[in-house]
């Protein structure tokens, strides 16, 4: 997955910020809605912010 893919339009939240996230422990959804406020504009980016978060999971 390129880090530089756009998840969140409104924050300017990239792969690269999902990881970190990840690697920081803010490892849901909704600990990156509290965070780094993921999703919490239009709300556009919610389903695939999530299945983002699954996939980098599994590594
Ligand atoms: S694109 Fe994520 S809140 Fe709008």
């Amino acid at each position: 997955m390129d880090d530089n893919m756009m998840v969140c339009e409104c924050y300017d939240i990239r792969v690269k910020d999902i990881k970190k996230a990840i690697a920081d422990g803010n490892d849901t959804f909704e600990k990156m809605e509290r965070c780094m406020r993921l999703g919490i504009l239009c709300g556009a980016c919610i389903k695939s912010a999530k299945a983002v978060i699954a996939e980098l999971k599994k590594d």
